[in-house]
């Protein structure tokens, strides 16, 4: 049978609190209600997204510490590619009230968006690549499964 083909769905603003994150949320909450396979993506280090997706208690036991920096967000497969350490990881979470898969935030994107501007005699990809990494992270989560929809919060 042929491969379903994910659809990318993006809410594009650029102002601040305007109800992008609120729409990802509750229009990946109501398809995966339809029965998609829904993936969401938190790219915002507020946070926000993972909060709701997850609750705070699930959400801080993700969190990098000192003993294992990389944990379970974001950070686990950003940084990987970032400094060419290894396979990035890309892990999945699920939260108690909805049936969407999330990818969750890190604080740390704060220092991936600075990051963005460093030569590339220190970390690996142009900046350019390190600006597209979304659709790196994206490719690796089709050829894990198989999604429906994907969705990108920040
Ligand atoms: N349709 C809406 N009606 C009222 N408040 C909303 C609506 N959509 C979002 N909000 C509120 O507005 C604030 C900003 O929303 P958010 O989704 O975080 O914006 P953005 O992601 O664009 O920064 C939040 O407090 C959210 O609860
Ligand atoms: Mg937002």
């Amino acid at each position: 049978m042929p491969k379903k083909k994910t659809k990318v769905i993006s809410i594009f603003n650029n102002k601040g609190g305007v109800g992008k994150t609120t729409i990802t949320w509750n229009l990946g909450d109501a398809l995966a209600r339809q029965g998609k396979k829904v993936l969401l993506i938190d790219f915002d280090p507020q946070s926000n997204l993972s909060l709701a997706v997850l609750g705070e208690e699930k959400f801080l036991k993700l969190l990098p510490s000192k003993e294992n920096p990389f944990r379970f967000t974001i950070r686990a497969y950003l940084q990987n590619f970032l400094q060419n350490v290894g396979e990035p990881k890309l892990y999945k979470h699920q939260g108690d009230e909805t049936d969407v898969d999330l990818v969750a935030s890190d604080a740390w994107l704060n220092v991936y968006s600075d990051s963005i501007n460093v030569g590339s005699d220190l970390l690996s990809g142009t900046g350019i690549e390190r600006f597209s990494v979304i659709n790196r992270i994206i490719e690796t989560a089709n050829s894990q499964n198989e999604n429906h929809f994907i969705g990108v919060a920040h």
